[in-house]
């Protein structure tokens, strides 16, 4: 870039290789602004940039690792070397672990707050106050349905999303009238390789929810976003979920939710290395008297 050259506007697209980040990149692109795709797959960035420019549209591909502690200082120097900066950014990066937070590694677990919450948080944070002394753009961070309860067995996952929808949601309170919008976006399950990575499609409560289409939710969440919504439900179902989850209470939902994300096989809690069933959930067994007789 040279001296004197205007800066231009972009959508910065963080966990764009794929899934939803991939499809609002996508919509992002056909309303006519130049996208700035992130992900760790340069192979994967590149054929979704590639999608991009077949259709007319114009992206830039960043492999960055948001694990990685200079990773939003390196964005950030790709855009001013670039001759762009930050319009919208779509926080879209993350995943979820299926199973007991007493058995699943600890490094998994603490790598899933620092992709979902510290670099969601850290983006945010850095990338904001410009869109606010412009008065323009906005944020976009994906959600869930999980964030409206607690989700034994996807315990870090569940409380991740409320942190995302919390201060999303508080956040776009703080800048009414400013010219900028923070939007959450809360689907339930979509049809993208999470399902598979997380382990959530092979536990009941994903089998029996209907899913949802990336391209549907890319769609409904990029005109919420220009429509300057709070909160955008993608779809009846994940409406009805969280209708669902606001009217029973906690001491029905938990073991609820908790039996249907469970799996026989699971190992126990308690450490035992037997499964839950033939362990702590055989008849007659609390966690306690379990432990105690080991
Ligand atoms: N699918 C669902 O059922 C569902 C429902 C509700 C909410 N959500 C949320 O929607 C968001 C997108 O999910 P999705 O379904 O699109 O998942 P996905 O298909 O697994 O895509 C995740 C994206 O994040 C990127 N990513 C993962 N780790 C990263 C890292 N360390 N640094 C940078 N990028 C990273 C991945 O690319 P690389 O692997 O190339 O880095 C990929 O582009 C997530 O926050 C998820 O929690 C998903």
């Amino acid at each position: 870039m040279r001296p004197g050259d205007q800066l231009r506007p972009a959508v910065v697209v963080v966990g764009a290789s794929r899934g939803i980040g991939k499809a609002i990149a996508e919509v992002a692109a056909r309303d006519g602004a130049p996208v700035v795709l992130v992900a760790r797959s340069e192979v994967a960035l590149a054929a979704a940039a590639d999608d991009i420019r077949n259709a007319g549209g114009e992206a830039f591909t960043v492999p960055l690792d948001f694990l990685a502690d200079d990773a939003a200082l390196g964005l950030e120097d790709f855009l001013s070397a670039n001759g762009l900066f930050c319009d919208v950014l779509v926080n879209s990066a993350g995943y979820g672990l299926r199973g007991g937070a007493t058995v699943l590694p600890l490094d998994e677990q603490l790598g899933l707050v620092d992709l979902n919450i510290r670099a969601l948080t850290e983006l945010t944070l850095r990338l904001l106050p410009g869109m606010v002394a412009r008065r323009r753009g906005g944020v976009i961070n994906l959600g869930s349905v999980a964030s409206f309860t607690p989700g034994p067995y996807m315990a870090l996952y569940y409380a991740s999303k409320g942190f995302v929808r919390s201060f999303s949601e508080a956040l776009h309170q703080e800048l009414r009238h400013t010219g900028v919008t923070v939007t959450c976006v809360a689907p339930g399950p979509v049809s993208t390789e999470f399902l598979a990575t997380s382990g959530a499609n092979r536990v009941a409560l994903f089998k029996i929810l209907p899913k949802l289409e990336a391209g549907y939710v890319a769609e409904k969440a990029w005109r919420g976003f220009k429509t300057g919504r709070r909160l955008v439900i993608p779809g009846l179902s994940a409406k009805l979920t969280i209708l669902l989850a606001a009217l029973v209470p906690s001491a029905i939902m938990l073991p609820l939710i908790g039996r249907l994300q469970r799996r026989s096989k699971d190992p126990c809690p308690c450490g035992s290395g037997k499964s839950f069933t033939s362990c702590c959930g055989a008849r007659g067994n609390s966690l306690g008297t379990t432990t105690q007789s080991r």
